[in-house]
């Protein structure tokens, strides 16, 4: 039993240092709808993204990780409207399209619904 202990408290410190490293990082809704103008709302699932994107920056070195701030950039002019769309969005669905790989929508319908 005595040999057993320090394994015991190794897992239960690797378990709670690898839970309130998950827990430290928001990672936001799963899914969500974003304002896509008078074009019609895009549905967009953020983790699936996530997972592709592997580096949060891709996106959010263009607007902050907290909710409605796509809007509040293009409000406040931090971004122009559709720069998103074609210098993150589009254009890596193009990328991986050239590339051979499995891409997401390049047509505008594939994209926005009304
Ligand atoms: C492919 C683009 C993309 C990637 C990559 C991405 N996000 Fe987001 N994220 C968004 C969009 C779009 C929004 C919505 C902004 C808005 O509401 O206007 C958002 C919103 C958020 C929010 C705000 C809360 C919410 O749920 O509305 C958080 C937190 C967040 N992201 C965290 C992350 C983290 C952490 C990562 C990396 C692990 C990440 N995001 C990667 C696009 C992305
Ligand atoms: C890959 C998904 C995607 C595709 C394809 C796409 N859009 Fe968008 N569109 C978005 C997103 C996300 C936004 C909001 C962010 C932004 O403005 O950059 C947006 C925003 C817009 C806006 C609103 C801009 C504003 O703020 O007023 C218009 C208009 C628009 N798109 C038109 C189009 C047209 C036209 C096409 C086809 C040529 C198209 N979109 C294709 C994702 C897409
Ligand atoms: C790093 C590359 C990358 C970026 C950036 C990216 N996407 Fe995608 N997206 C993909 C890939 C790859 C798929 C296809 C995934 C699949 O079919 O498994 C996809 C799929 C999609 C789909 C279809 C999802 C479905 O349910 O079939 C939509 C809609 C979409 N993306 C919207 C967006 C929007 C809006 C943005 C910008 C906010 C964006 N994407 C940014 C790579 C990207």
């Amino acid at each position: 039993m005595k040999r057993l202990t320090p394994i015991v408290l190794l897992t239960v410190f690797l378990f709670f240092t690898g839970y309130s490293y998950a827990m430290a990082q928001n990672t936001g809704k799963k899914s969500m709808v974003l304002n896509g103008g008078n074009k019609g709302i895009v549905n967009f699932e953020h983790h699936m993204h996530q997972a592709i994107a592997k580096d949060c920056a891709i996106c959010h070195s263009l607007f902050p990780q907290t909710p409605g701030s796509l809007d509040q950039s293009k409000e406040n002019g931090t971004i122009k409207a559709k720069q998103v769309m074609n210098t993150v969005c589009l254009k890596c669905h193009r990328d991986m399209k050239k590339a051979g790989e499995k891409f997401g929508p390049v047509s505008c319908s594939g994209c926005h619904t009304k």
